[in-house]
């Protein structure tokens, strides 16, 4: 375990916000949360577990702990004709995770290539990208309460999860710390291809292709799109696509009629909120240091690394107010402000 003070975020969350920490954890094991939670300074004080920050806004700086998991091991649980099972420990990046399964020709989570952030954090978002979504490869997740300091396993259907949301996002279930996540591959991959962009890339240049294929390709339409965090500060998308009601769909069909959307199985539709943005002529618009990346409106950027978090927020609330009076579509957050 390594116990810091007043330390800085800046390597921590993705968007390079330079806020500070009162104390920053790092725990190894599972003992190091048990002796966390022996103490009674860290039961009561605010405490807030992070990964790599992908999907977090620091406002200010934060009076409290933040707790950061350096659990890296990928265990195999065990395997049959068609699956693999492995736990794998939160504080594995998730990258290098997908990498190796891939590498090993076993499929389900290459379409999620190159999302930055850990296993974790994963679990908790429930991240997703060209029609597959972490939940439908997690059989558990493992967790440890620092509280009551018990250990308790949460399957998938206990998780609740939906679009980008588990029960781990509700505030009942903050004091639980994801410590491993079980996650089921298949060693005869079915290659989900619903995504025409990916279907179009795969079928031009691979005639059998692989999970291994679909990764390259997606990592390969990621790159195009989206910025490198290592480069430009982001959280990936800031908002979540909008969800509304057939009639309001219709409605901005008849003013858009070439409007992407997605209708999902309940009759309403999935509005792009990166299209929306766009169409408010958003794309590439600034706000002090903080700005839209010019080739995805979906995603805010600290476009000269000098941008505070409280900057970025106005720019989002910018954003909404604009995409409210255009459409009347209330667009939310999918980064989780941290104040
Ligand atoms: N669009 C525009 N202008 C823009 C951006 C998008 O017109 O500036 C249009 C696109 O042309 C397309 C539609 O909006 O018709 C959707 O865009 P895209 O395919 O780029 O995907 P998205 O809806 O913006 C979602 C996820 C991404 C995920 C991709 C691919 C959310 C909030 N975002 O983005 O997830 O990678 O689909 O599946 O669901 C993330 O969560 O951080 C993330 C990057």
């Amino acid at each position: 375990m390594e116990i810091r003070q007043n330390y800085s975020l800046r390597a921590h969350n993705t968007l390079g916000i330079d806020a500070q920490a009162d104390w920053f954890i790092t725990y190894r094991s599972l003992e190091d949360l048990h002796l966390l939670a022996r103490d009674e300074y860290f039961q009561e004080c605010r405490c807030v577990p992070i990964g790599e920050g992908s999907n977090l806004l620091f406002l200010t700086n934060f009076h409290g702990i933040i707790l950061f998991s350096e659990l890296r091991s990928i265990e195999l649980l065990g395997e049959d004709d068609q699956h693999v099972d492995y736990l794998v420990g939160s504080g594995v990046h998730w990258d290098d995770f997908v990498q190796q399964m891939t590498d090993q020709g076993l499929g389900g989570i290459e379409n999620l290539s190159l999302i930055p952030g850990q296993v974790g954090a994963a679990a908790i978002q429930n991240i997703g990208a060209y029609g597959v979504e972490i939940y439908q490869r997690i059989q558990a997740v493992h967790t440890f309460h620092r509280r009551t300091a018990q250990e308790r396993i949460f399957t998938r259907d206990e998780c609740a999860y939906a679009y980008r949301h588990s029960l781990f996002k509700e505030p009942d279930y903050e004091d639980y710390i994801i410590t491993h996540v079980h996650l089921r591959l298949d060693k005869h991959p079915s290659l989900q291809l619903d995504y025409a962009d990916l279907r179009e890339r795969i079928t031009q240049r691979h005639s059998a292709p692989t999970p291994a294929d679909v990764r390259r390709e997606v990592i390969a339409i990621r790159e195009s799109k989206l910025p490198d965090p290592k480069v430009i500060g982001s959280a990936g998308s800031f908002f979540m696509n909008p969800v509304v009601e057939a009639s309001v769909y219709e409605a901005l069909r008849e003013q858009y009629p070439h409007a992407p959307h997605y209708p999902l199985p309940d009759g309403r539709v999935k509005v792009p909120a990166g299209w929306l943005i766009d169409t408010c002529g958003l794309k590439g618009y600034r706000l002090g240091h903080a700005g839209v990346y010019e080739r995805q409106a979906l995603v805010l950027i600290n476009a000269d690394g000098q941008a505070t978090g409280q900057e970025i927020a106005r720019l989002a609330e910018y954003i909404q107010q604009q995409v409210q009076a255009r459409f009347g579509i209330h667009l939310e957050p999918e980064v989780r402000y941290i104040v």
